[in-house]
């Protein structure tokens, strides 16, 4: 008892709001306490990553317009996301191999995002059953479908998604091969997840550095299974498995109706960029769509997302809801982006940089950081609802709005 809330208190002291002040903060943390390779793993991106600083740096090019001498009284942050209400405009991307950035991974981010009212998308490529993830959040959950064990594991894991409770799918179009991540290459990524000694070897020092992870790794079970791809007679696919198969497992436009008939709920196509996709995309029945890059870490040089939001709204025309992900690292962010067109935004890197500092509290800081950037961006903006925003507040380059 009395370790446990030494445990608490010391990362209490080490999440402060004098310690931890933005999103990266939490970035330098996790960067001392998990492996390098982890930590490149989480935070590179494809190539030059070009698209991968762009997605940031974009959300520069749009200024702030602000009406003062405004009084907002109450700041009301909810939205609704395919109805569902959530209490700020930000749910958690889904983010593969959260269990090697905390043991605790998938479980603690959703029940993070269950405490801070809003939702979390559950990754295919996850080392915790979905049930159980399911079952730590009091929020929204939506899984995310990778077609990685074939169609069979896909309706399985589908039915059982169903049946946990999850309420969307989430279908990624954007990675018919794994992007080329050069830090992965170069910190033995692969070869630290195979089962192979002498292969590691090279590679270990970085993993000795940091003890405490490893210990909590190995206390973990070390390379956890993807639980939720079953594979016929098999049991959980193993991790390393993940680049080959996504290379055979392409999803195409015609996959999304019989996907259609295993799932009958609302289905989020994540990874729209042009406006042809996304006609194609409320032509195949989505509820919803995310304009993303994945991140900046599949094909390079593609736009920021928020770049190919305007475009992407005018085309949709409210017919279904518009997401966008890529490059928040601020509430401010956030409000830029509701304010061309986004219903709400998902957020991979800033969350997932506070599972991998500290699990659960990390995570539940990085959205407490979110959450209150965003209360004060809308009162110096003068607006009081998120619901109200819109193209009024911001200035951006005329040029989005075009095709490109
Ligand atoms: C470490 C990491 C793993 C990811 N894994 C997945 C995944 O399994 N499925 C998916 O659709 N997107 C995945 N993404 C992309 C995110 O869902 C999201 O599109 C991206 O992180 C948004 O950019 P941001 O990190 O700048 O917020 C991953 C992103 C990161 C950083």
């Amino acid at each position: 008892m009395l370790i446990v809330s030494v445990v608490l208190l010391t990362q209490m002291k080490k999440l402060s709001p004098s310690r931890v002040v933005n999103i990266a903060d939490l970035r330098s943390m996790a960067e001392r306490r998990v492996p390098k390779s982890v930590f490149d793993y989480l935070d590179g991106g494809a190539e030059g990553e070009v698209t991968l600083r762009e997605n940031c740096r974009a959300f520069e090019d749009i200024t702030f317009r602000p009406r003062h001498a405004v009084k907002v009284n109450e700041c009301d942050l909810r939205t609704t996301v395919l109805g569902t209400e959530i209490s700020f405009p930000a749910i958690l991307a889904p983010v593969g191999y959260s269990r090697l950035m905390h043991p605790d991974g998938e479980v603690a981010a959703a029940r993070a995002a269950g405490e801070a009212g809003t939702g979390y998308i559950l990754s295919t490529i996850s080392g915790h059953r979905l049930e159980n993830v399911k079952a730590a959040t009091k929020g929204p959950a939506w899984y995310q479908l990778y077609l990685v064990g074939g169609r069979e594991a896909a309706e399985a894991a589908m039915e059982r998604a169903r049946k946990a409770g999850f309420s969307a799918l989430v279908i990624t179009v954007d990675t018919p091969v794994a992007g080329m991540r050069e830090r992965d290459f170069r910190n033995g990524t692969a070869e630290l997840l195979t089962g192979n000694v002498f292969a590691k070897i090279p590679f270990l020092p970085q993993v000795l550095a940091t003890p405490r992870w490893l210990v909590s790794f190995l206390l973990d079970g070390g390379v956890p299974k993807l639980e939720n791809v079953i594979l016929p007679g098999q049991g959980g696919m193993p991790m390393t498995d993940v680049g080959t198969a996504l290379r055979k497992s392409v999803v195409a436009w015609d996959d999304i109706r019989w996907i259609r008939e295993s799932w009958s709920g609302p289905i989020v196509v994540k990874g729209i960029l042009t406006a042809d996709d996304a006609r194609r995309a409320v032509d195949a029945g989505a509820a919803a769509i995310s304009v993303s890059n994945h991140g900046g870490r599949q094909l390079d040089c593609v736009p920021a997302a928020i770049a190919a939001l305007p475009e992407i709204v005018a085309t949709v025309n409210g017919q279904i809801e518009v997401l966008m992900d890529g490059g928040i690292r601020r509430g401010a962010d956030i409000v830029k982006a509701l304010c061309l067109g986004a219903r709400a935004v998902l957020c991979g890197r800033a969350y997932a940089y506070g599972l991998a500092a500290a699990g659960q509290a990390g995570v539940a800081r990085a959205l407490e950081i979110l959450r209150e950037d965003v209360d004060r961006t809308m009162r110096l903006l003068g607006c009081s609802s998120v619901r109200e925003l819109n193209e009024s507040y911001v200035r951006f380059p005329s040029a989005w709005k075009t095709p490109g």
